[in-house]
């Protein structure tokens, strides 16, 4: 019992809060998968490796699935990384998530100057999909079929190549039936950002959701993203997350890390920042843990150790993730334990 209660001053004093030197591993504790993004040059890196192998047991590719790599200058299609990662989460037994097939933010030079004397538009669409989803049939559980399809202000849908090559609401449903055609069983999830900052934006997608099922496609799942900033006000993560699950579709919180620097409140010191981080973690972790357990889809952290995300580009200075560059547990790692554990 002392050892378990023993608590060890984690990284420098500066990080503020004490984190139990014997931490559980994330997916030891959850009833739930617990996901990380991962890139496959990543993999190389053994401690990365390591701490993935410790904690999750489930990958998202976080970018090498995405056309931005698969499809080359002269549309013909590349799977090496993207194989790199899905060999490493079936050699340690993990789930694999497709990350993803229709994005309005990438568009191929390929696709958007197709030769429509060879191939329509149409048929290229659903060979894409076909191809990709085909590949990775069996192996993954699901995929965010169509990534971030409303518009930023919840006013409506993206409007992107495929919205206006395709139909604003054709191509979508038209994504779900296809990559269903091509694996029968993974789930077909959609994805979106910012859903518990702009009850609007939840709102439309939503709606979006419903559409799609009243009209046949196989959506299966409900996807929120959920990269938020320290300061984001109690209770609006748990207040979406109720009203995702509204549908009674599983919801998989997706992509989540809790930025210090994209906080606007800037009376908040940076150790009143983090300790609020450590509470947004747990309160993600609590309101999909208040969700029936059928609805629970998964639980993703886009970046275990703060030198992995992404947030990293935007501005170095900040520490997002729920481990430290040197892979040690934050008190975000500890919150979420806790929370886990009910
Ligand atoms: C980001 C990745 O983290 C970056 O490495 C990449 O360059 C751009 O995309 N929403 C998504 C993710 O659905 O795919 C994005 O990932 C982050 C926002």
């Amino acid at each position: 019992m002392a050892g378990a209660l023993a608590v060890a001053a984690c990284g420098p004093k500066a990080q503020g809060q004490p984190v139990p030197a014997d931490l559980p591993p994330l997916k030891a504790v959850a009833p739930v998968r617990v996901g990380a993004c991962v890139q496959a040059l990543h993999l190389g890196d053994p401690a990365l490796s390591a701490l993935l192998t410790r904690e999750v047991s489930q990958l998202t590719p976080e970018w090498e699935m995405k056309m931005e790599y698969v499809v080359q200058p002269d549309g013909s299609f590349r799977f090496d990384a993207p194989d790199r990662i899905a060999a490493f989460a079936r050699a340690h037994g993990m789930a694999l998530l497709g990350h993803t097939l229709v994005w309005y933010a990438q568009a191929p030079d390929a696709f958007a100057r197709l030769d429509e004397g060879r191939i329509s538009f149409v048929d290229a669409y659903r060979n894409y999909i076909l191809a990709v989803a085909g590949r990775y049939r069996g192996q993954v559980v699901g995929w965010d079929v169509v990534n971030e399809a409303v518009a930023e202000d919840g006013d409506g849908w993206r409007d992107s190549l495929w919205s206006q090559r395709l139909g604003a609401f054709e191509h979508i449903a038209l994504a779900y039936r296809t990559a269903r055609e091509a694996d029968p069983h993974a789930a077909l999830l959609l994805n979106d950002y910012n859903l518990e900052y702009y009850p609007r934006k939840r709102a439309t997608f939503l709606k979006l959701a419903e559409r799609l099922l009243a009209s046949g496609a196989p959506l299966t799942g409900l996807g929120t993203q959920m990269h938020v900033a320290a300061d984001i006000a109690p209770g609006e993560i748990g207040r979406s997350i109720r009203e995702l699950a509204s549908l009674g579709l599983p919801v998989h919180v997706s992509e989540l890390d809790v930025s210090l620097t994209r906080s606007q409140n800037k009376l908040l010191s940076r150790d009143e920042l983090r300790r609020r981080q450590a509470a947004v973690y747990a309160e993600a972790a609590e309101a999909l843990m208040d969700l029936p357990a059928s609805q629970r889809f998964a639980f993703t952290l886009w970046g275990l150790r703060d030198q992995d995300s992404w947030l990293k580009k935007e501005n170095a200075a900040d520490a997002p993730a729920p481990f430290d560059d040197a892979g040690r547990p934050k008190a975000g790692a500890a919150a979420l334990v806790e929370a886990f554990r009910g």
